[in-house]
């Protein structure tokens, strides 16, 4: 398994030091707060799990999983939930932790849908950004790295559900995904 990833770009030493200090981050910005730590399933599952234990703090926590209308398909300025919340996010500060952005489309919409239904503040948290690659008009406010235009799978982030499980990030052979 590991002999599908050309190289290695965050090891799992660099990833843990890059989360405790996201982590103190949120913990100094939502000081006093009790933000609701949103994880968008499935990807950010381990970063999520990392995070919020690097945060010396109460949060309340909730899962989501949403995928966006492919081109063409009925409601292409919505998403389809597959997952919603247990809890409503009204009046809550959320905090969006995400695996990855790309286009930033999937974001776009939920940070859309979460302020129409009242949350008091949303802002994302995502392990790595593609900068490069958005065209959705929305931005991370916390980013752990910015990584250029290679498709990377570990830490959460998959390949045809291969690789979730890899503790670090790697980025994939193109031989794998052009097969
Ligand atoms: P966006 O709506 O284009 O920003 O899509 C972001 C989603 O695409 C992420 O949550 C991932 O599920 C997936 N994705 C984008 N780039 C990668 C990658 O390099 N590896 C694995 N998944 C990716
Ligand atoms: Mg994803």
């Amino acid at each position: 398994m590991h002999n599908d990833v050309e190289k290695i770009l965050f090891t799992e030493e660099q990833i843990a030091a890059r989360v405790r200090a996201l982590g103190a981050e949120l913990s100094r910005d939502y000081a006093g707060k009790n933000p609701l730590m949103l994880c968008i399933l499935k990807g950010a599952f381990v970063f999520f799990a990392d995070l919020t234990r690097a945060m010396d703090m109460p949060v309340a926590m909730d899962f989501m999983q949403v995928s966006s209308y492919g081109a063409g398909a009925v409601s292409s300025g919505n998403i389809r939930i597959l997952k919603d919340t247990a809890v409503p996010v009204a009046g809550r500060d959320v905090i969006i932790v995400e695996d990855i952005i790309d286009s930033g489309n999937s974001l776009y919409r939920l940070k859309g849908l979460l302020k129409e239904r009242g949350a008091s503040s949303v802002k994302i948290c995502a392990f790595l950004d593609k900068a490069s690659r958005r065209t959705a008009p929305v931005a991370a406010d916390y980013v752990g790295y910015v990584i250029e235009d290679a498709f990377v799978v570990g830490y959460g982030l998959d390949y045809a559900e291969k690789y979730r499980n890899f503790p670090y990030i790697g980025i994939l052979k193109r031989e794998i995904y052009e097969k």
